[in-house]
């Protein structure tokens, strides 16, 4: 019903500022017509709901009343060294329901973890994965600058392989964040899925670029999907500040983040046919968790993490939520 509500509402505006733009009725019902037939024909439905339950509120880990999950972000990168084994390890000890891992590839072609695209904020080594091929990556010291590098000595870059064996071992779920190339990465995770295929109950793919969720999705539809989003993110950083000193730039980036916003909301999560989408948790409230409720779709908070805000998600909004820590309150990691 209010998906027909939504349909109305985002032809509406097309019809309306394609017949601005072109002055021509012909045109503009030929325009819209198009468009309609073209996401109809080409958007992806949604995996079956009782799989996309099994995903989000499995019954299983400490937190298991098929109820609220607990993923660790990029591991749990307060607790450990972010996206290594020893994060994913620590993370179950910890009772987490899952673990959110980032993809990246070495320059060699092996999906590895990793969060940046240069190895300088987490390993002793530097440069751009692009550079290195991943022998040389194997020697660096994963956790050369976390916190609590003296514990968690010895650890090195896990390949994707690697952290899923790790993952079904411990029973985790697991949330990918892919960043970037969308063909390698749907290539590498649909050779994943085929070989782990229980990854199809215990696992989805997240990406900011809803590419990247289409790409995945033409390469093996079963995949469960969410799409990430953080609202201003094209002309603010993660902390609020500018992103661009220029004002006229400012103003431009600004402009995209309201197209954005709103394609996000009315196309893009229907287009690419996602049970999840994963906000950043200031933009959540009840009313926003409904909105995507009626949907078929599940919100995700991130990057909660302190006891208090754990409890608004938790019990009063009753969605899952993304942290840093497990075991203590922290500072977000951008
Ligand atoms: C990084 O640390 C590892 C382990 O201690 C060491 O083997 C390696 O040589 C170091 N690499 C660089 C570039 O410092
Ligand atoms: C996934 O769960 C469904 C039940 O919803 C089950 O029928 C199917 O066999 C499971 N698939 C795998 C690969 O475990």
């Amino acid at each position: 019903m209010l998906q027909l509500g939504d349909e109305v509402t985002l032809y509406s505006v097309i019809f309306v500022v394609v017949l601005l733009g072109t002055r021509s009725a012909v045109w503009t019902t030929a325009l819209t017509v198009s468009l309609y037939v073209f996401v109809a024909v080409f958007r992806f439905p949604q995996v079956p709901a009782d799989r996309a339950k099994q995903v989000l509120h499995p019954d299983r880990g400490a937190y298991g009343t098929g109820k609220v999950s607990a993923i660790a972000h990029r591991g749990g990168g307060h607790d450990a060294p972010e996206n290594t084994l020893a994060a994913i390890r620590e993370a179950s000890k910890n009772g987490a329901t899952g673990v959110e891992l980032d993809l990246q590839f070495s320059a060699d072609g092996v999906p590895i973890l990793m969060h940046d695209e240069t190895v300088d904020r987490t390993t002793n080594g530097s440069g751009p994965l692009t550079k290195s091929s991943f022998s040389n990556l194997r020697k660096l010291d994963a956790a050369a600058k976390h916190r609590l590098r003296r514990q968690f000595s010895e650890e090195k870059i896990p390949t994707l392989e690697e952290a899923v064996e790790e993952c079904i071992r411990l029973q985790l779920i697991i949330y990918f964040d892919v960043k970037s190339h969308p063909n390698e990465a749907a290539a590498a995770l649909k050779a994943l899925y085929k070989k782990n295929p229980g990854l199809y109950n215990s696992s989805i793919v997240c990406s900011f670029e809803p590419k990247v969720i289409y790409r995945m999705r033409q390469s093996d539809p079963d995949v469960v999907t969410a799409l990430t989003h953080r609202p201003w993110s094209l002309s603010h950083l993660g902390d609020g500040a500018p992103r661009f000193t220029s004002p006229w730039k400012h103003s431009w980036m600004t402009l995209l983040d309201v197209v954005l916003d709103w394609a996000h909301h009315h196309l893009l999560w229907r287009f690419c046919g996602v049970s999840a989408f994963l906000i950043q948790k200031n933009f959540v409230s009840q009313d926003y968790v409904d909105y995507w409720a009626q949907r078929g779709v599940e919100v995700v908070a991130w990057t909660v993490n302190t006891k208090v805000e754990k409890e608004y998600y938790q019990e009063l909004l009753q969605i899952n939520y993304i942290t840093d820590s497990l075991v203590e309150d922290c500072d977000p990691h951008y």
